[in-house]
């Protein structure tokens, strides 16, 4: 018996039961067909939270991402639910969140950290980490590639960055999965309460310890570049460079994993895409937007409006929160033949790093090529890796990433 689909003024978007194994993709598309700019009323998780519009289609989210003096980053902070994890008061002091022109100036701070020169430069210490976790499964049958592959892996690469000490990796990791992916059971079985109280302050401390060891010592990781770095003569201030190491590591650690996971899924899922690969490896780069197309690691992120404006033919009042969701505008039919099928030879655009203007990702040189990396490197290994089990979804409407991937290496 079939289940008639809630009407859609009915539909609450952000409802944890919705993202239980993955984006209501469905969902999305009735809305860019019939509503493609959507209120849904409450949240029910917090009820003290407003309700939000809820943006799908690649036009719109690109009017929004590039419309920053009517969509503010600032006034309400970047996620649906304001308030979840960190106070609005931190999130705030991170650039994600600023509008111009302090953004622009922190940001292009941090820039010169991540020209592509300096990413290039990188290029074979990242295959180097990424070789040593592969090739430290020989002689597993079977493994999961979330813990076993693509955390280990980010968690060096962006450290490495940063200069946190390989020891500490597994330390960093469980405190970021537990504030990014806060509220799934699993992630931080403990609640979002403990996360709040024991684990944000616990990741801030180590920040600021950090900080503090390059301002007395710098080496030439990217913290002393922060540290150090001046524009117009002034140098950062303390916050800041705390606020934006932890951006960078958060951002680093979570989406890169997700990207890779989803990607490796989709090509046990799809033989003939991992078989067109496998014969001609340079699809690779190919591959690595299709899966930032179909699975973007960030489901969406949001803006406030500055002022009364139209969008979509609905009328979005002074303060009211606006999402921009990435995991309905990069399978936008209009943009998209066929959008839900995964093809490796795409080689599309897509929205996974933000739709252009201010806030777009500023990791995307370092993304790509650790996600090439990966895929290349996995594939030379394993080139009949297959699902050896369920994978799982982090039941989240913001983190858009499989919590377990069990695969087997060589059937
Ligand atoms: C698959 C990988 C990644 C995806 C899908 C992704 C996605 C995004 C998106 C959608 C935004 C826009 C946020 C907004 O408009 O409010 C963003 C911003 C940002 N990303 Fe990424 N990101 C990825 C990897 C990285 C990496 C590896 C880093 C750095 C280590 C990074 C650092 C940042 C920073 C600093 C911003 C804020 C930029 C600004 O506000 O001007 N990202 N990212």
């Amino acid at each position: 018996m079939s289940v008639e689909p809630l009407p859609l003024n009915e539909v609450l978007v952000t409802e944890r039961e919705l993202w239980q194994d993955g984006p209501p993709h469905e969902t999305f598309r009735r809305m860019r067909a019939e509503c493609p700019v959507h209120w849904t009323a409450r949240i029910s998780e917090y009820p003290d939270e407003a309700g939000y519009w809820s943006v799908t289609t690649a036009d719109d989210v690109h009017a929004v991402s590039r419309d920053w003096e009517t969509y503010s980053s600032h006034l309400g902070g970047v996620t649906a639910v304001t308030d979840a994890i960190m106070p609005l008061e931190l999130v705030r002091a991170m650039f994600i969140a600023m509008d111009p022109p302090k953004h622009d100036r922190l940001k292009a701070l941090f820039q010169r950290g991540f020209t592509p020169r300096r990413i290039a430069e990188h290029e074979p210490a990242i295959r180097e980490i990424t070789a040593s976790v592969l090739d430290g499964l020989a002689g597993r049958e079977t493994c999961d590639l979330v813990t076993d592959v693509a955390q280990p892996v980010v968690s060096r690469v962006i450290g490495s960055f940063m200069g946190v000490p390989s020891e500490e990796d597994a330390t960093w990791a469980r405190l970021m999965n537990a504030i990014l992916g806060a509220g799934d059971p699993d992630i931080s079985p403990e609640g979002t309460a403990t996360v709040m109280q024991r684990d944000v302050p616990e990741l801030f401390q180590r920040c600021q310890q950090l900080v503090a060891e390059r301002r007395e010592r710098p080496t030439d990781d990217l913290t002393s570049v922060l540290v150090n770095a001046e524009i117009d003569g002034e140098r950062l201030e303390e916050h800041e460079i705390v606020m934006g190491f932890f951006l960078l590591v958060a951002a680093g650690n979570d989406s890169t994993k997700a990207t890779y996971c989803s990607g490796m899924r989709a090509l046990m899922e799809h033989p003939d895409q991992r078989d067109l690969l496998l014969a001609d490896p340079s699809l690779v780069p190919s591959a690595v937007e299709e899966s930032l197309r179909m699975f973007p690691a960030f489901a969406h992120f949001r803006r406030t409006a500055t002022r009364d404006t139209e969008l979509g033919g609905q009328t979005i009042g002074e303060g009211e929160k606006v999402v921009m969701w990435y995991v309905s505008s990069n399978r936008d039919e209009t943009r998209y033949e066929d959008p839900d099928r995964f093809d490796v030879t795409r080689n599309p655009e897509h929205q996974a790093f933000g739709a252009g203007g201010r806030h777009f990702c500023l990791g995307t040189a370092l993304a790509r090529l650790e996600l090439t990396i990966l895929l290349e490197e996995t594939l030379a290994r394993y080139p009949a890796i297959e699902l050896a089990g369920a994978p799982q979804y982090a039941e989240s409407p913001f983190v858009n990433q499989l919590k377990t991937l069990p695969v087997r290496l060589k059937p």
